[in-house]
């Protein structure tokens, strides 16, 4: 099975969430900037809150590869612990693309808010998630 992890962080909370996950699958995660070179059957996308959406480049980087993405599985960080799932979800489906439903969250440091998240245990709990996600929807 062809997997990627893709990410767009502006401060690193997210980069730190996508090299946990790329770690645990054995691949490099790439940068939503960068266009996929071919099919992949999942790609895990960690993609962050930005006044209440997802930065434009993430729905940019569905758009221009929905062809060669069989699967979406959104992972996030934010502040106030809403996950950039719906948007993505609802964006990517209009596009033709699938998205699982399951979906990973967890605080990302902003301001004074929640210092050194995502930390080892998030990071930890990410990785897991996506082992599972491909033990079960492989
Ligand atoms: C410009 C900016 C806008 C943000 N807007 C929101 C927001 O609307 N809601 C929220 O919950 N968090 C918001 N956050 C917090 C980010 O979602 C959080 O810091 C996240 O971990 C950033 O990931 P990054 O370090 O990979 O960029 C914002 C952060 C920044 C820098």
């Amino acid at each position: 099975m062809v997997v990627e992890v893709r990410y767009f962080s502006r401060g690193g909370n997210t980069l730190r969430l996508a090299e946990a996950v790329a770690g645990a699958l054995d691949v490099k995660p790439l940068g939503v900037d960068q266009p996929m070179t071919g099919r992949a059957d999942v790609v895990f996308l960690c993609a962050s809150v930005y006044g209440g959406l997802p930065d434009k480049s993430v729905m940019t980087f569905v758009k221009q590869n929905a062809r060669d993405i069989g699967r979406l599985v959104v992972l996030s960080t934010s502040a106030t612990g809403r996950s950039t799932f719906g948007r993505i979800k609802a964006a990517a489906e209009d596009m033709g693309v699938k998205v699982s439903e399951n979906f990973y969250h967890c605080p990302g440091a902003w301001t004074l808010f929640h210092k050194g998240r995502p930390n080892r245990d998030d990071c930890e709990r990410a990785a897991a998630f996506a082992r599972a996600i491909l033990e079960r929807e492989a």
